[in-house]
């Protein structure tokens, strides 16, 4: 999904780069953590299983969870340096989701962060399972990782229980359950904030959470954080819907127009193309909203929460 800077007449340059100012910040620490993770690959990991993990990780993206993971953790007074274990194990959680939500039995998509998909260069046997090891690592990567890069083990362990909460049954999982199974879905034609809350902003919500909490801060603080990662997250699978719809291939780096062709519940097929412009944008203000007073001068998590919805238009 693109994040570069567009022509659009209603949004100011500060609120089009939010994201990019933001990704400046952070993205350059977390390539080069990612750029040695081949060092801390235990010797028995089979090598072709290593090489389909570290295809799709390294396949680019735009790094929006583990960007709000560490954006959260300064925030709430943590070097980022200290929360890269947190976020690693964020992005390893999503690049997992992807891996697996393009198999064969799942989207079937060809195409993935513009290049082929995981499945399509290592097959479907090893992809589903560089999925599961990048899933089950991501728990034990944080864990192992964060008392010695300074966090305490306690704030650790709260941090990790909620990646695996937002990745598990009532989370991601949850949510690709209720996307692609027949026989779990609801004629309501809000179910697809059903489906999207647990699919991607539970995740969304867990990149900002798990930084957050990973500082000494108030509940109401937390709380504050919570709600801009479930808007924000919300807003963010809508306006993917939209540019399903909109982008082109180039743009999207992932295949355009699938969610129609695969009959898929959308907030396009739910609420219509200009409806689900007006619904990401209510979704993207309560997420300015929500983290309004931590910052009575502004913030580019504000910004950026503002500008998320223009990129739909
Ligand atoms: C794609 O996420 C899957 C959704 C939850 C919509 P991104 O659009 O963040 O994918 P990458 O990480 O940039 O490839
Ligand atoms: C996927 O949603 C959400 C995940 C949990 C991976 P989509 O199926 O809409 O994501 P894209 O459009 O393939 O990236
Ligand atoms: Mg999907
Ligand atoms: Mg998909
Ligand atoms: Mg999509």
């Amino acid at each position: 999904m693109p994040m570069a800077d567009k022509d659009d007449k209603t949004s100011g340059d500060s609120e089009r780069s939010a994201f990019a100012v933001l990704s400046g910040q952070y993205v350059g620490i977390f390539e080069e953590h990612l750029a040695g993770l081949s060092e801390s690959v235990p010797d028995n990991v089979p090598q072709r299983l290593m090489e389909s993990m570290l295809y799709s990780l390294r396949a680019g993206g735009k790094r929006l969870r583990p960007v709000l993971c560490l954006a959260a953790a300064e925030r709430c007074g943590v070097d980022p340096g200290k929360a890269l274990p947190m976020a690693m194990a964020v992005e390893f959680m999503h690049t997992a989701s992807l891996i697996h939500d393009d198999l064969p039995c799942m989207d079937n998509d060809d195409y993935r962060r513009g290049h082929p998909s995981n499945h399509k260069v290592y097959g479907e046997c090893l992809s589903l399972l560089a999925g599961d090891a990048l899933m089950v690592w991501a728990f034990g990567f944080a864990l192992s990782r964060l008392p010695s890069f300074g966090i305490p083990l306690d704030r650790a362990v709260r941090a990790v229980n909620i990646l695996s909460e937002a990745a598990g049954p009532a989370g991601m999982c949850g949510g690709q359950a209720l996307d692609t199974d027949a026989g779990s879905q609801s004629s309501e034609r809000d179910f697809v904030y059903r489906i999207a809350g647990a699919k991607t902003a539970s995740l969304i919500r867990a990149a900002v959470v798990s930084g957050a909490m990973l500082g000494d801060i108030p509940d109401t603080t937390l709380q504050c954080y919570y709600d801009y990662g479930t808007h924000l997250g919300l807003a963010f699978q809508i306006v993917d819907d939209i540019l399903d719809v909109t982008a082109a291939r180039e743009e999207l780096g992932k295949t355009p127009r699938k969610d129609e062709a695969q009959n898929k519940r959308t907030f396009v097929s739910a609420y219509g193309l200009e409806e689900a412009k007006r619904l990401a944008m209510e979704e993207s203000e309560e997420a300015e909203r929500s983290i309004e007073q931590l910052f009575p001068e502004g913030d580019l998590l504000i910004d950026f929460a503002r500008s998320l919805a223009n990129r739909g238009s």
